[in-house]
């Protein structure tokens, strides 16, 4: 098993431990914490490996399932988003592919929830200038921003992250209303997203990123929203178009932003690190030591249950398996 970067304490444990699910693997973790690219897993994959535990900033096509020809059967993301990953020619190579969900909803929402915090309450600017030593003392209108009690929260996407940021909102009082393609069947549904984007006062994205949801916020829909509003992503930073939203920000087209994620990590865009309103996160949504640690454990768990020739539930293409 290939491991391509550094995971927390005791991550690879279930590649090691004999429980019941065969030999235990033979691990080569890359003990260097950068990304690996394309050209260092091929190289990797033509010296004859069964799987690979992987971290999201590797990216997996069909040129590097075929350097695991013959051998790879596995790739566990430790990620339960997986767009770094051709999943279709993953299938076609015969390689299953492993996400993780679930364990790092909550931890993921509360990261939401503090952007929604601090984007409306404008904390960073403020803690940024007293540390400057720019903070003169009180004044009645300095650093005025939204309140987020009783406000209306938008959630677009409504899988588990989204939900676990509802039940967050009715702490707050807030209204909540989301956005899905197919209806849900739960209150505040709207199929039209604008009419979400225009009745929001938050608007917090919990979708996938996928060739429909890339630039899904753009110009458009940030002229939706109310200039009073703010925007919250913890999804992926493709799902909004960056130059627009730094442009909406220096115009006032919306009040502020909350970001953990971005269109080129690491790279932020420039006119968005200068723009006003906004709390800028390293993509920070699931890092707690328990919630790394618990994905670290479910990818390798699930890579050996492939070599074992079982089919783990969070399997994206269990039909590869039929590839094998
Ligand atoms: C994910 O899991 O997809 C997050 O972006 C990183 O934890």
């Amino acid at each position: 098993m290939f491991v391509t970067r550094p995971l927390p304490a005791g991550g690879t444990d279930p590649l090691a431990d004999p429980d019941g699910l065969g030999p235990p693997c033979e691990v080569v973790q890359r003990p260097d914490d950068e990304p690996l690219d394309k050209d260092g897993l091929i190289a990797t994959l033509v010296q004859g490996f069964d799987g690979v535990v992987a971290v999201l900033t590797e990216r997996f096509d069909a040129d590097v399932f075929a350097a695991g020809k013959g051998r790879l059967r596995v790739v566990a993301n430790v990620a339960v988003g997986y767009d770094n990953i051709d999943v279709e020619a993953a299938t076609a190579a015969g390689v299953v592919i492993c996400n993780t969900p679930a364990i790092l909803d909550d931890t993921t929402a509360d990261i939401a929830f503090l952007l929604i915090l601090a984007a409306s309450r404008r904390a960073s600017e403020a803690e940024a200038t007293l540390r400057a030593g720019r903070w003169t003392g009180f004044h009645m209108d300095e650093f005025l921003g939204r309140d987020v009690h009783g406000a209306t929260l938008g959630l677009v996407g409504y899988g588990r992250i989204g939900q676990a940021l509802a039940r967050r909102a009715q702490g707050f009082g807030m209204e909540v209303i989301h956005h899905t393609r197919s209806p849900t069947g739960e209150p505040g549904w709207t199929h039209d997203l604008h009419e979400l984007l225009g009745r929001a006062d938050i608007v917090s994205l919990h979708v996938p990123l996928s060739a429909g949801t890339r630039h899904l916020i753009g110009r458009a829909e940030l002229a939706a929203m109310k200039p009073t509003a703010v925007l919250v992503n913890t999804a992926r930073g493709p799902v909004v178009d960056e130059e627009a939203l730094a442009e909406a920000l220096e115009q006032g087209v919306i009040f502020a932003a909350g970001i953990d994620v971005y269109e080129q990590e690491p790279t932020v865009h420039p006119r968005l690190l200068a723009a006003p309103g906004t709390v800028l996160l390293p993509h920070i949504g699931s890092a707690t030591v328990a919630t790394r640690t618990a994905m670290s454990q479910l990818a390798s768990s699930s890579a050996r249950a492939v070599l074992a020739g079982t089919t783990p539930p969070n399997a994206l293409n269990p039909e590869a398996l039929t590839f094998n």
